[in-house]
């Protein structure tokens, strides 16, 4: 596996394998949901690239910028072991050369305000200039994200779409514990005790989804009940929503498939989880 720090070396390396060419985008301290991603990529294409830079654009003012665990070695072996042909692990001078106050920006307007992007100003700028810098750099026929982030998924799928980015973006499902907790580097931050409340996220969701399968459609309802079961179990609730799975607009009984989204914190961790509902 080739590990290149520069677009030069990521380019060179690219010049001398063939495609299709996957690339993985990731900010390192890799679990199994990351490397579900890998593997997809690399059976799907000739040539697997990942990328792992902690990009200072998407963290807000008091978030976990400096704090996000940094683990180079032990990602690069993971990788290396699940058919990554190139780690590119760019600096964060290479990325914004120009510095982070003076980059050129993409953001899109329907999607960055809404849901984690409410909660997070700035947040959804952040990651779809990055993301984009990243399809410029390696030039992917496929770049692949998981629906864990969903938000993100559609914010990157709707920025390509709208740019006429020509990279396929491929959507991966979420990788759970066994006891349903969606992976996710800042599980790390949760206490045992916690950690033993955080899966009443993922049954929350359960629940919803149960409940429109069942002929539920008050959404409204629903939400609140979401939210009370949350924050009796000890979470402090940003959003829980049921939306318009590929544009995260309001639900308008249209036969549209539907998401149900769920952001809230638990101690020092703010976790998130989605699931899809039946559509009619
Ligand atoms: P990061 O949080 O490292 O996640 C990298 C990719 O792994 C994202 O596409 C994310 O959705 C996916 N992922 C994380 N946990 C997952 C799980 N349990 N199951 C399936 N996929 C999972 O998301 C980012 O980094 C950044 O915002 C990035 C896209 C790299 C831009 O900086």
């Amino acid at each position: 596996m080739l590990i290149a720090h520069t677009i030069r070396a990521l380019r060179a390396g690219l010049a001398e394998r063939q495609g299709p060419v996957g690339l993985v985008p990731t900010m390192g301290n890799l679990h199994d949901g990351h490397l579900a991603l890998v593997t997809a990529a690399a059976d799907a294409c000739r040539t697997t690239v990942a990328s792992i830079f902690v990009n200072p654009l998407q963290f807000g003012a008091g978030e976990d910028f400096e704090d996000y665990p940094r683990t180079l070695d032990a990602d690069a072996a993971l990788l290396e072991g699940h058919g990554v042909d190139i780690l590119f692990a760019p600096g964060v001078e290479e990325v914004y050369p120009d510095g982070r106050a003076d980059t050129a920006v993409i953001s899109v307007p329907a999607l960055s305000g809404l849901l984690c992007g409410a909660n997070r100003p700035g947040h959804f700028d952040g990651v779809a200039t990055v993301v984009a810098k990243l399809l410029n750099m390696a030039r992917p026929d496929r770049a692949y994200f998981g629906e864990k982030d969903w938000q993100q998924l559609v914010l990157i799928r709707t920025m390509a779409r709208a740019l006429d980015m020509t990279a396929d973006i491929v959507g991966v499902p979420t990788v759970r514990a066994a006891d349903g907790l969606a992976l996710s580097s800042r599980n790390q931050y949760l206490s045992e005790d916690e950690r033993r409340v955080a899966v009443q996220l993922h049954r929350t969701l359960i629940d919803i989804r149960e409940a429109v399968a069942g002929g539920a459609r008050d959404f409204g309802a629903l939400e609140d009940q979401g939210r009370s079961a949350l924050a009796t179990a000890g979470f402090k609730v940003d959003y829980v929503a049921v939306r318009d799975a590929e544009t995260l607009t309001e639900p308008r009984n249209d036969g549209r498939a539907l998401r149900v989204l769920a952001a809230a914190r638990l101690g020092r961790a703010r976790l998130i989880d989605n699931l899809g509902l039946l559509s009619e």
